[in-house]
């Protein structure tokens, strides 16, 4: 998609109509940027900026503060092993030192081919499922050290353009925090959090 087009995008529109005060859209306006970009590079921050009447340092100090907007290209895969106090009790450190093993990239790091990503990350709100981690958003909890070395695997492997918490869930996890709901048939594609179900503005017509 080509910069004309996002900015363009009928959901920009939608975003803004949704609240008063335009600077409120900074973050489902970031999310989207990071949806044409990949990562919110310096253009798409400077763009964001222009349409809310913001400096780009404003919006950098919003883009830079949550982690999940990613300031740098991430991998195909960025697999986000938590480390806090519950995931930590139950072994997370072995988990991630398996991933960082498996794939080869240390946590912060990407690997030259764009394959993955690993980063050690605050709690994900899977304390009862600990330990848990996340592939492109994508919940698995219950996971190992053994089971998150087969996960790695199954992704050089399989390399889905898709992946899906339940599906990695059934085949990699163990106990879960609760029963989540019915099953998602959408998985995340990349790095970037699915942009079906953010915001308030609904979807397009
Ligand atoms: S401490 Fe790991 S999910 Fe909460």
């Amino acid at each position: 998609m080509s910069t004309d087009r996002w900015t363009s995008n009928p959901r920009v529109a939608d975003i803004l109509g949704a609240y008063p005060d335009q600077r409120s859209a900074v973050m489902p306006l970031l999310y989207l940027a990071m949806a044409e970009y990949g990562y919110l590079s310096d253009t798409a921050i400077r763009e964001v900026a222009d349409l809310l009447g913001m400096k780009s340092a404003q919006v950098s100090s919003v883009a830079t503060f949550y982690t999940m907007y990613k300031r740098e290209k991430v991998g195909q895969y960025l697999v986000s092993v938590c480390t806090s106090v519950s995931c930590l009790l139950l072994e997370a450190r072995d988990v991630l030192h398996a991933i960082e093993d498996e794939t080869g990239v240390p946590a912060g790091e990407t690997d030259a081919d764009g394959q993955f990503s690993v980063e050690h990350v605050e709690c994900i709100g899977a304390c009862g499922g600990a330990p848990a981690l996340q592939v492109n958003y994508e919940l698995v909890e219950g996971v190992g050290a053994e089971k998150a070395r087969e996960l790695v695997r199954w992704l050089k492997e399989a390399q889905p353009a898709t992946v899906n918490g339940d599906e990695m869930q059934a085949l990699f996890g163990g106990q879960r925090s609760f029963e989540w709901g019915p099953a998602e048939s959408t998985g995340a594609a990349r790095p970037v959090p699915a942009l079906g179900r953010f915001g308030t503005a609904g979807e397009p017509e």
